[in-house]
């Protein structure tokens, strides 16, 4: 009998986006044939569709579609004109598209320790990294406090050092378009949100994809510009140079479809983390959510002493079950970005947790069953 016939190590889906499929049936197939028959299938009719249902869900006044989140952050620090001189803060543990986009922008991305209980931008770092940005003879500008993991970082802890330095909020939600932090959406939660719709995120679409919310009118429309050349009055009247960065109609008619089920998936998912959380408490540390706000679980990644991980790793994988580590790098550790300033005090958390973290399979069609493997494949490996 091999691997893939014993139902005991059978592979599991780290993400499993074939069980949403068939949820979803025939609906997607149906979506994406009316964009074949009208053949629109750039800014087509369902891409304005979305957008209008994007910004009702998360309750921005506008939310523009685009071809990815990294666009998204790349338009908006355009649109704000962020660039040569400008400090980004952007926390040292994340996706490296967050300080890549500022680099790109021609701005210096400063980086910024994390919070040992959320994994999100640290306030008393982001102090300390202002005045680095100073003493580096940086205007401080602007602050990205990415939502990781699906968790929304603190805004209201960072506000006084916002206010009092002028900062300018972006927020990088691309892990965490659905979730709440005291009692409001993410797209409403920073004066501009760049979200992602990659495959594996928890509203993910058929490809890249992306969008920006916002309630600025201003920067709503110089976004829209941005993402076709920089479009005046028409496409051929170029006001500004901007990009090539639109999300296709067949992505958008995909995501209508999949935005109808995101609340359920939601709940879904709130319902596996619980289940991991009791089922692990005392293994392993299993993340927690501050009161007030709740977590879509893009991931859901425990911490385990350093040195243990791989061995675990290895275990489950030898029973079928995957794990992925997010990050085993911080961003001022990797060779791009290491010449960059980080906050005065290091960014010690980060380094920490990109020894510790190992990421679970986690998605709103992870059954009962199949999580009960994993656990007691978890408990084995790590009574060993
Ligand atoms: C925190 C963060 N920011 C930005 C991005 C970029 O999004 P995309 O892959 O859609 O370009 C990602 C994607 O993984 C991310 O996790």
């Amino acid at each position: 009998m091999n691997q893939h016939t014993r139902p005991d190590v059978a592979p599991i889906a780290f993400i499993d986006l074939a069980a949403q499929r068939r949820r979803l049936g025939s609906k997607i197939d149906e979506a994406v044939a009316r964009v074949l028959a009208h053949c629109q299938f750039v800014m087509g009719p369902e891409v304005r569709i979305f957008e209008a249902d994007l910004a009702a869900f998360c309750g921005a006044r506008q939310a523009i579609s685009c071809a990815s989140g990294t666009d998204a952050l790349l338009l908006i620090l355009m649109a704000k004109e962020i660039g040569p001189g400008d400090a980004v803060f952007c926390p040292a543990f994340t996706f490296c598209a967050t300080a890549e986009m500022v680099v790109l922008a021609g701005a210096t991305p400063v980086f910024v320790d994390v919070d040992e209980a959320t994994f999100n931008l640290s306030a008393r770092s982001l102090e300390r990294a202002i005045a680095t940005a100073r003493r580096n003879g940086l205007r401080p500008k602007a602050v990205i406090p990415v939502d990781l993991f699906g968790l929304p970082a603190d805004y209201d802890a960072i506000a006084p050092i916002v206010d009092a330095q002028r900062l300018f909020v972006i927020g990088d939600a691309a892990q965490a378009f659905g979730a709440n932090y005291k009692g409001r959406r993410i797209g409403t939660l920073a004066p501009v949100t760049a979200t992602s719709f990659f495959p594996a995120k928890p509203l993910g679409c058929y490809g890249d994809g992306g969008a920006i919310l916002t309630d600025d009118e201003e920067l709503a429309q110089r976004v829209k510009s941005l993402r076709v050349h920089g479009q005046g009055a028409d496409k051929y009247d170029n006001v500004h140079v901007g990009l090539s960065a639109r999300l296709d109609t067949i992505q958008a008619a995909v995501l209508i479809e999949k935005l109808k089920i995101f609340p359920d998936e939601i709940v879904a998912r709130e319902r596996s983390a619980r289940r991991y959380a009791n089922m692990l408490g005392n293994l392993a540390v299993v993340p927690r959510v501050p009161d007030g706000s709740t977590s879509v679980w893009a991931q859901y990644t425990i911490r385990l002493e350093a040195g243990r991980r791989d061995a675990l790793a290895s275990a489950l994988k030898a029973d079928g079950i995957p794990t992925a580590i997010y990050y085993v790098k911080p961003l001022h550790r990797q060779a791009a970005y290491r010449h960059f300033p980080i906050a005065d005090g290091g960014a010690p958390v980060s380094e920490r947790l990109a020894d510790e973290v190992i990421s679970l399979p986690m998605h709103a069609y992870l059954d009962e069953p199949t999580q009960d493997r994993i656990v007691g494949a978890l408990h084995r490996a790590l009574a060993r």
